[in-house]
């Protein structure tokens, strides 16, 4: 595995600019220096205290930390409810008119919802789940818009003790009945759709087809976004307004272990099969919501926009379980950012004051290819801290999203984690740390983060190697569903008693993190995490593909893009319609956001002695830069023979 550093990176590693923390905010700051020293002392003492502090628990806990590695347990012998934590304990101390989502529809239409809103809906919804037999242990399959009846059903999973498992609502009818099926789940609830670029997008119909493949469902409880016709199969599917508003408002939070699972949450790794990577409940609440407190300097009067989509882990983390444990007031932003126009964000940031931000990278750089003009009509001057996730952020997309949306003043956090670490694990401290754009700067208080060499050791500072982390902390994933063997091997077994995160990273002389990168055969496709198996997959699965490999290309907007070679079966004949044909057959199989973007019919692929394709010589090609080492090809004219093929079609 080679580390490939990002070129532009790079070339800003050693140009040493900083932004030193205003004294100004330093002064308010949530976050302080003594944090890190507390953390460093004693690290499970750290977590206890905190635990202690922040959690309401319905029984406390003996053991702050049974770890046999790789297989943690925090604050063992608690017990909590989580949605008691994120919504009841608020109502009870006073907060019930507190808004919790300022929700806005694409179309416009909006909603206001309170704690106290909050609480009355998740108690019904839980009782509706409790109706259609759903009880503690069991799972749910979430398959929805970004609609407030979205958080309303996790948090009523959770107040049951089921656990909840969030699919994508852009994932196929495929992909959703292969996760329901790994996790067995007993009821799915879903929307007839929901609004995307000025149009109704339907999701009742793919579900309907993942249900026929998923006999483990037995109820199917539809949210009306939309309206219009709506097949409902009797017996079976239920309506949310006619279930849900007549339940009782009172359904008392069961208390759970902390060990008790909270949610799954099906990710992509190197295998085309996804991993349901396992979250549990008290580690899980502690550490997000203390880092979305220290990392965004949430206060009570802050208004807080995390514009992921829930079906992704930092929508779980960030828009629903640590938001609400901390009683923010967040937005919830059901459409695109360019609809009706491209100043849409800035228009809700006017509007609702917002003063937190929190988005990916693609977001940003799509933006600044519309021009500042856009940000430059509305008032955005609520803004206080800016947040970016989910890709390495290029410094010139860091310096724009300081300079037009923070007004030149806020702090810029980016912050790197993964499905599987719950929390966010590397990300400056506004008011604490000096930035430098393009750089994650340091592990978060109680974390112990390394880059290690392919043989596990340390390297100094000023050298790259590999991202692994050397101590368990409260959110970490406890396993994959239903596979300790494929956790160990995936996450624990590359270096001996450490976690290996699959990314590269490099270390300043001042210690400063930069993150490279996926190292493994994972692509980051607009802030998407995407297999380059799963999509050869979804590829080989045509009739007409004899052999299909997938790599990530550099894309200044999508950070990667999906760049597919394909060799097709004797006698087929590649075609731009047979280009388009494969492309929509990989949407059907996986989702859009998997659709290759560069797509080459090539008669062979370049593969070592042993059959196994060097994707590093196709991402070479890709990248139309000069070849690295050939020499364990089998047979080196493929190489040749693939570059004189002029005909990768750009879609
Ligand atoms: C990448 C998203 C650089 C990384 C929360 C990681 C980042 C993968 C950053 C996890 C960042 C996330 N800088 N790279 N700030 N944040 N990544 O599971 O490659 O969807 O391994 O979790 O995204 O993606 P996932």
């Amino acid at each position: 595995m080679a580390v490939e550093p990002l070129p532009e990176i790079e070339a800003r590693f050693s140009e040493g600019q900083v932004f030193p923390p205003d004294p100004a905010f330093a002064a308010q700051a949530n976050a302080k220096q003594e944090l890190y020293e507390e953390a460093e002392r004693d690290f499970e003492g750290f977590w206890a205290r905190l635990a202690r502090e922040r959690l309401d628990w319905s029984k406390p806990f003996d053991t702050t930390l049974e770890w046999e590695l790789p297989f943690a347990k925090w604050f063992v012998g608690g017990e909590l409810n989580v949605a008691y934590n994120c919504v009841d304990r608020h109502v009870k101390a006073g907060l019930g008119d507190k808004v919790a989502y300022h929700w806005i529809g694409e179309p416009g239409d909006t909603r206001t919802i309170t704690y106290a809103d909050l609480q009355r809906e998740v108690a019904k919804a839980a009782n509706a789940l409790k109706e259609l037999g759903v009880q503690r242990g069991d799972r749910v399959a979430i398959y929805m818009p970004m609609v407030p009846e979205l958080p309303i059903a996790m948090l009523a999973c959770a107040r049951l003790g089921a656990a909840h498992t969030v699919v994508f609502g852009g994932f196929s009818a495929e992909a959703l009945a292969g996760r329901i099926e790994d996790a067995q789940a007993t009821l799915l609830i879903t929307a007839d759709g929901g609004w995307r670029r000025g149009a109704e997008l339907r999701l009742k119909p793919a579900a309907d087809e993942a249900l026929d493949r998923s006999p483990s469902v037995e109820n199917v409880l539809v949210v009306r976004r939309l309206g219009g016709d709506t097949p409902m199969r009797a017996g079976r599917d239920h309506w949310w307004h006619e279930l849900v508003d007549r339940q009782s408002e009172d359904c008392p939070p069961v208390p759970v272990d902390s060990e008790e699972m909270l949610y799954l949450l099906y990710t992509s790794g190197t295998t085309a099969r996804p991993k349901g990577i396992v979250h549990t409940s008290a580690g899980y609440l502690l550490g997000t919501s203390f880092t979305h407190e220290m990392i965004f300097d949430v206060k009570p009067d802050d208004v807080y926009w995390c514009a992921a989509d829930i079906g992704w882990v930092t929508g779980h983390s960030y828009i629903v379980y640590g938001p609400l444990a901390n009683a923010t007031t967040g937005v919830m932003y059901e459409g695109a950012p360019d609809t009706p126009a491209w100043d849409r964000w800035w228009q809700i940031i006017e509007d609702y004051k917002v003063s937190i931000l929190y988005c990916a990278p693609t977001a940003i750089r799509a933006f600044m290819k519309q021009g500042e003009s856009w940000p430059q009509k509305h008032d955005l001057s609520s803004m206080r801290v800016l947040g970016s996730v989910g890709e390495p952020i290029n410094p010139e997309a860091w310096l724009w999203y300081q300079e037009h949306i923070g007004g030149g003043r806020t702090p810029v956090v980016d912050t790197w984690w993964q499905t599987e670490t719950g929390m966010i694990l590397i990300s400056p401290l506004p008011g604490v740390t000096t930035t430098k754009p393009g750089s994650a700067t340091f592990p978060f208080p109680g974390i112990e983060a390394d880059v290690v060499d392919g043989e596990g050791h340390s390297v100094p500072l000023g050298g790259g190697g590999y991202l692994v982390l050397k101590r368990p902390w409260p959110a970490m994933l406890r396993g994959i569903y239903g596979d300790p063997e494929r956790y160990k091997e995936t996450y624990w077994s590359r270096f001996p008693g450490m976690y290996f995160a699959g990314d590269g990273a490099k270390r300043d002389e001042g210690g400063y993190y930069w993150l490279l990168g996926r190292v493994d055969d994972v692509m980051n496709v607009s802030g998407h995490r995407i297999s380059t198996i799963e999509v050869e997959s979804a590829l080989v699965d045509h009739k007409s593909v004899a052999e299909a490999a997938v790599v990530g290309k550099n894309d200044p907007v999508t950070g990667q893009a999906i760049f597919a070679f394909v060799t097709l079966k004797a006698g087929i004949e590649g075609s731009d319609e047979l280009g388009r044909e494969l492309r929509q057959h990989v949407t059907t199989v996986i989702g859009p956001m998997c659709r290759p973007k560069f797509l080459m019919f090539s008669p062979d692929l370049p593969k070592t002695r042993s059959g196994k394709i060097m994707r590093r010589l196709l991402r070479d090609i890709a990248e139309g830069r000069a070849l690295g080492d050939t020499t364990t090809l089998a047979d080196e004219t493929v190489v040749d023979t693939i570059r004189a093929n002029t005909g990768s079609a750009e879609e």
